[in-house]
């Protein structure tokens, strides 16, 4: 295993640890609201503090982009990218889907990838040209080719500013299209079980690089394609991602490009 991805496992354990510990005792969660929909806990931030403490033990000079705490101001050609506990919501409802997702960007490319289950112990790892795992097994996307026969899983738009009602229509849409559409809750993880053939394909709005960095690099290494809704590869900063095997990917797009909601004359 790359040095770097091993450091990132090391700490996506020690972040599943607390999740786990405080899983167990829900009713003394503390949750605060970031906005409408959108919640914190203390055990998403004492997750971060532990990755990040564990990153930079091993890499002082790196940068880090955290959900909870931010963009730190060194700069560095490499990056990581931290999304502590992804499904907050399912979390702190004790339903279990939920994750920790960490990737590594070097030079604008994310090249190390770890999305850890901790409520099943499932690890998902990849390193840029090395393939995708599930804890020690090689993991590859579906195979199925008519996104018709597809399970397709989404997010639901739910801030004001994410479009829910343009995405109504996409959802009647894509119902008809597939064989049945899934809103789990964590999208890292959705990105994950897209990797593992679990899912055929995944579309979302209004995601952040910390929700999709580390998932990504997970379907492309299963080999799967990742893009925005027109197909375009800038889905990292745009918000708007879909996934796939290639078939169903490539059946995706056309109906997800109609409901773009980035600008590209801007
Ligand atoms: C959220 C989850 C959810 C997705 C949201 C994300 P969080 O992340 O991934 O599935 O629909 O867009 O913000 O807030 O639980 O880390
Ligand atoms: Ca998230
Ligand atoms: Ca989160």
């Amino acid at each position: 295993m790359h040095p770097m991805l091993n450091i990132a496992v090391k700490a996506a354990r020690r972040a599943g640890q607390i999740i786990n510990r405080a899983s167990l005792d829900l009713d003394l969660v503390q949750v605060a609201k970031k906005q409408h929909n959108d919640f914190v806990t203390e055990v998403d931030k004492a997750a971060e503090s532990a990755i990040i403490e564990t990153l930079r033990t091993a890499y002082p000079d790196h940068a880090i982009l955290a959900e909870e705490s931010g963009e730190s101001v060194n700069e560095s050609e490499y990056q990581w990218i931290i999304d502590p506990l992804d499904g907050t919501t399912n979390f702190i409802h004790g339903f279990q889907y939920y994750c920790v997702s960490i990737a590594l960007v070097h030079k604008g490319i994310v090249t190390q990838a770890v999305v850890y289950d901790p409520t099943r112990n499932d690890l998902f790892t990849a390193s840029r040209g090395r393939g995708a795992f599930l804890n020690d097994r090689r993991i590859r996307v579906g195979r199925r080719d008519r996104l018709a026969d597809g399970l397709i899983g989404t997010g639901f738009p739910f801030r004001e500013k994410d479009g829910l009602a343009s995405y109504c229509d996409l959802f009647a849409e894509m119902t008809n299209a597939c064989a049945g559409l899934r809103r789990p809750g964590a999208a890292a993880l959705d990105l994950a079980n897209v990797a593992a053939g679990r899912m055929d394909g995944f579309f979302e709005q209004g995601l952040n690089p910390w929700d999709v960095a580390a998932g990504a690099l997970l379907v492309t290494e299963a080999g799967g394609l990742i893009g925005n809704y027109t197909g375009d590869s800038d889905f990292l900063h745009e918000g708007e991602i879909v996934a796939g095997n290639p078939k169903i990917y490539a059946q995706m797009v056309p109906i997800l490009s109609k409901y773009t909601r980035v600008n590209k004359a801007a």
